[in-house]
């Protein structure tokens, strides 16, 4: 039954309700919670309103709304967002997003992370929940690539607590790879590499050592690079990228 685990079978057949749904490409993991507890999804024929409930997607017949689930294809993109847009589907303030440069993807996408809405640079987007989950999870390892203008001459003193870590309000930072790239008239160019993806961090790492982002552009994901695609230009990624950057958690 649909309501227990079904521990002879591998890993990847089974998954909760909710993962399932988003799986499929549906919708996302909070919005899936929503439709069950709203009981608009069905398993095996019975209105079932726990979205922690075990599937088996080989064997349950999921259903939302009265129709079968249907696996969507799972699609991954890379995009280069420009400064000037937030990473949302729709802002409250009326400013200006990323979907709006995305075209008509026809499917349900998602941006794996964000970036500040003055951050250019490279940004994933999937329906694929699974792989989002993992490309963000600091316990991944990959590293984040930013280029950096920071105001003023930062010394090397400044430059060794960026990589060894600084308090910030939600704690200390995990260690960096910090380079120095240039001085760009009094301010300092950095390449900047950090695992974990906190709020606004990159900007905050640079104020916590008395300094302040003028420009933050990120460059690579993982092994991933921006490369030259061009400002609002997305391109599908190659299942060789997908792999490398799904890792092992
Ligand atoms: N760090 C920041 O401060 N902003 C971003 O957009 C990304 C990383």
């Amino acid at each position: 039954m649909a309501s227990r685990p079904h521990r002879d079978l591998p890993q990847r057949e089974r998954k909760t309700l909710d993962r399932a749904l988003s799986r499929a490409g549906a919708m996302s993991r909070s919005q899936a919670q929503e439709a069950i507890t709203a009981g608009r999804v069905r398993v095996n024929g019975l209105r079932v309103r726990d979205p922690q409930v075990w599937v088996d997607l080989e064997r349950d017949r999921v259903e939302l709304d009265d129709a079968p689930l249907q696996a969507k294809s799972l699609v991954y993109f890379a995009f280069h967002k420009p400064v000037g847009y937030v990473t949302t589907r729709s802002d409250e303030r009326g400013r200006a997003t990323v979907y709006e440069l995305l075209g008509d993807l026809d499917s349900w996408i998602a941006p794996v992370g964000r970036l500040d809405r003055e951050t250019s640079g490279l940004l994933l987007f999937t329906n694929d929940t699974d792989w989002a989950e993992r490309v963000t999870n600091p316990r991944s390892k990959l590293f984040k690539r930013y280029e950096v203008l920071a105001r003023g001459a930062l010394d090397e003193a400044q430059l060794e607590r960026l990589r060894t870590g600084v308090e910030l309000d939600d704690g200390r930072t995990a260690p960096a790879r910090v380079e120095r790239l240039g001085e760009q008239g009094p301010d300092t160019r950095l390449a900047l590499a950090i695992a974990e993806g906190r709020n606004r961090q990159v900007r905050r790492m640079l104020e916590a050592v008395g300094s302040r982002v003028l420009a933050l552009h990120r460059v690579a994901i993982g092994p991933l690079e921006l490369g030259a695609l061009a400002a609002g230009q997305t391109r599908k990624l190659k299942p060789f990228e997908v792999r490398a950057l799904a890792g092992s958690v």
